[in-house]
C-alpha cells in the first residue's frame, strides 16, 4: 500500500489489517502508552473544502504520532492561481513526507500520487470519502465484533459516502444495499462493477433497503459542492429518504446507526434517532483518529512499531 486514494485499492487483508492497527493505536492511547513513531515526519494537508473532522483528527492524529501536521489552505496555495497539481506534487515531495487532500475532483488525488514521490491520502472527493469507511467499519466492529455476513443499508443520496460504503462493505465482507432516488444513485462505475455482486442491492425504496439491517449509514442530502441545488433536493429526499423510528422499525432490532457528520437534523436523520444513536454515532466521529493514524503508519513504513 502506498498511497489511500480509494479503497479499491485496498486488499482485505490490507483493510483488515488498517482497522486492526486501529484499534490497536486506540487502546495505546487509553493506557497512556507513547506512540512517537514518526518523529521528524511532516504530513501536508490541503484542505480545498471545509472540514472539522477531518482537519482535527489527521492534525491531532499526527502530533500523537510524534509527526507534524501542516495544514495548507487552497486559498493561500499557489494551486489556486493556476500551478498544476503536477508541479504542487513535484514540490510538496521534496518537503513532506506524506499529503493529505480533500478536494472535488477524484483526479486531482490522483494525478498528486502519480506525480508526487510521497503517500497521498484522499481525506474526500466529491467522488470517495474512504477514511470515513475505515472509521465506520472500525465502529461497527466495536459495536458488533464483526464485519463479515452483517447487512449493511444506505439510505439517501448516493455520493462519496455512498460510493466508498459500496466498496468498503462488500470489501470487509458485509452485504450493502443502498436506497436513493433515481437521478441520485451511486457512481455509475461503481454500479457496474458491483452489479452482480451477490451482496449487493440498490433500490428506490428505503424499507426494501433497510429490512433486517444489522447497520443503516446516512449522510447529507447536498454535499460540499451541491449546494446550489439543495432545495431541489429537498424536494427530491424529503420523508422518504429519511432515518427516522418507522423507517427502522423494518431494521434488526438492534440496529446500529452511522452517520459521518455534519448532520442536518429532520432532513436525512430525525433528532430521536440521532441522540438515540448519538453515542455509536460519536465514536465513529472519534475513530477518524484511530484509524486515520493506522494510516499514516502504513504509509509511512511503519507498521513494524505497532502490533
Ligand atoms: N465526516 C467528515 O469528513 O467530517 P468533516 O467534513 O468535518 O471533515
Ligand atoms: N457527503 C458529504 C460528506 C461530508 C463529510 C460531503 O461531501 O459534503
Amino acid at each position: 500500500m502506498k498511497h489511500l486514494l480509494k479503497l479499491s485499492d485496498l486488499s482485505q487483508d490490507e483493510l483488515l489489517l488498517l482497522l486492526k492497527t486501529g484499534h490497536e493505536l486506540k487502546q495505546k492511547q487509553k493506557e497512556g502508552i507513547e506512540t512517537s513513531y514518526l518523529k521528524g515526519k511532516t504530513l501536508g494537508m490541503i484542505f480545498q473544502k471545509a472540514s472539522t473532522r477531518t482537519r482535527v483528527s489527521f492534525e491531532v492524529g499526527m502530533s500523537q504520532l510524534g509527526g507534524q501536521p501542516l495544514y495548507l489552505s487552497a486559498s493561500d496555495l499557489q494551486l489556486n492561481r493556476g500551478e498544476s497539481i503536477q508541479d504542487t506534487a513535484r514540490v510538496l515531495s521534496r518537503y513532506l513526507d506524506g499529503i493529505m487532500i480533500r478536494t472535488y475532483d477524484q483526479q486531482d488525488v490522483e494525478d498528486l500520487a502519480a506525480f508526487g514521490s510521497i503517500p497521498v491520502i484522499n481525506g474526500l472527493t466529491d467522488l470517495y470519502h474512504p477514511c470515513q469507511i475505515l472509521a465506520d467499519l472500525m465502529t461497527v466492529q466495536e459495536y458488533k465484533g464483526q464485519l463479515d455476513q452483517l447487512k449493511f443499508a444506505f439510505v439517501g443520496d448516493g455520493n462519496n459516502m455512498a460510493n466508498s460504503l459500496i466498496v468498503g462493505s462488500l470489501l470487509a465482507g458485509a452485504s450493502i444495499a443502498v436506497a436513493s432516488p433515481s437521478g441520485y444513485q451511486p457512481d455509475p462505475a461503481i454500479l457496474e462493477q458491483y452489479a452482480r455482486h451477490a451482496g449487493f442491492l440498490l433500490t428506490e425504496d428505503p424499507v426494501e433497503a433497510v429490512k433486517e439491517a444489522d447497520v443503516v449509514f446516512t449522510d447529507v442530502w447536498a454535499s460540499m459542492g451541491d449546494e446550489s441545488e439543495a432545495e431541489k433536493r429537498q424536494q427530491v429526499f424529503k420523508d422518504t429518504y429519511q432515518v427516522n423510528a418507522k423507517l427502522l422499525s423494518a431494521a434488526a432490532p438492534d440496529v446500529m446507526v452511522q452517520h459521518c457528520l455534519p448532520a442536518h437534523k429532520e432532513e436525512e436523520i430525525t433528532a430521536e434517532v440521532f441522540e438515540q444513536h448519538a453515542e455509536a454515532i460519536f465514536d465513529e466521529a472519534e475513530n477518524r483518529l484511530h484509524v486515520q493514524k493506522a494510516v499514516l503508519l502504513h504509509l509511512m513504513g511503519v507498521n513494524a512499531h505497532v502490533s
